[in-house]
């Protein structure tokens, strides 16, 4: 069933820590870093995906191949490389079969974050899908050195240790793939009240 937020502070988004980022020993640090800005982790396993689970993942909207093939396309084109086609849907099932294989190879821990505006502060925090470019300060940008050009070189997935959510329905689309109801728990913690209370008038004197 699809969670209908009521208020910017309900929303949802999907990460999963891909093989490399357990592999890498960074579990913690990018744990950490959704929820020192104040998100809530209301859903989180590991697993061996598999391939199917994966195909279908990038599959659940049907434009994703064709934005995944621009994207890259435009990757190389920037930095006035040559692109490995100009085709975008060729590009996209080459990156598809090569993202089974990467997501495959070992255990990853899919979670789903809560609150204000999950999905974008999420991306944020994440950084831009090339970790050559993406911004110094984020996950991909501060942990990882790969690129496009290295990738294609090495007939391989980039390798920029998580996934996240691109949109609201896209999360919404992720978090009924890989999670049911019942795995997903709503429950505050102390912080919700700082966060997202209108006033902040009952701090003081209320300890007896
Ligand atoms: O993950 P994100 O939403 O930033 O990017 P995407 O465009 O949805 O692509 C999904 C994943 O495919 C990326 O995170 C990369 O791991 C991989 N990819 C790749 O290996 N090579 C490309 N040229 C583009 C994407
Ligand atoms: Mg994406």
């Amino acid at each position: 069933m699809t969670h209908t937020p009521t208020h910017h502070k309900d929303e949802r988004t999907l990460v999963i820590i891909k093989p490399d980022g357990i592999q890498r020993t960074l579990i913690g640090e990018i744990i950490g870093r959704y929820e020192r800005i104040g998100l809530k982790l209301v859903g989180m396993k590991l697993m061996v995906p598999t391939e199917d689970m994966v195909s279908k993942h990038y599959t659940l909207d049907a434009g994703w191949l064709q934005a995944v093939g621009e994207k890259s396309i435009k990757g190389f084109v920037d930095k006035g490389q040559t692109p490995p086609s100009t085709d975008p849907l060729e590009i996209a099932h080459s990156i598809l079969g090569r993202l089974v294989k990467y997501l495959t190879s070992g255990p990853v821990i899919a979670m789903v974050w809560q609150g204000a505006h999950a999905v974008k502060i999420v991306r944020k925090i994440t950084g831009g899908t090339e970790p050559l470019t993406s911004d110094v300060g984020t996950i991909r940008g501060d942990f990882v050195l790969d690129s496009y050009q290295m990738s294609e070189t090495d007939n391989r997935s980039i390798r920029n240790l998580v996934h996240a959510s691109g949109s609201v329905k896209e999360a919404e689309d992720e978090i009924e793939h890989w999670f049911t109801d019942e795995e997903l728990v709503d429950y505050s913690i102390v912080s919700d009240k700082i966060l997202y209370a209108p006033d902040m008038s009952d701090i003081l004197g209320k300890v007896k």
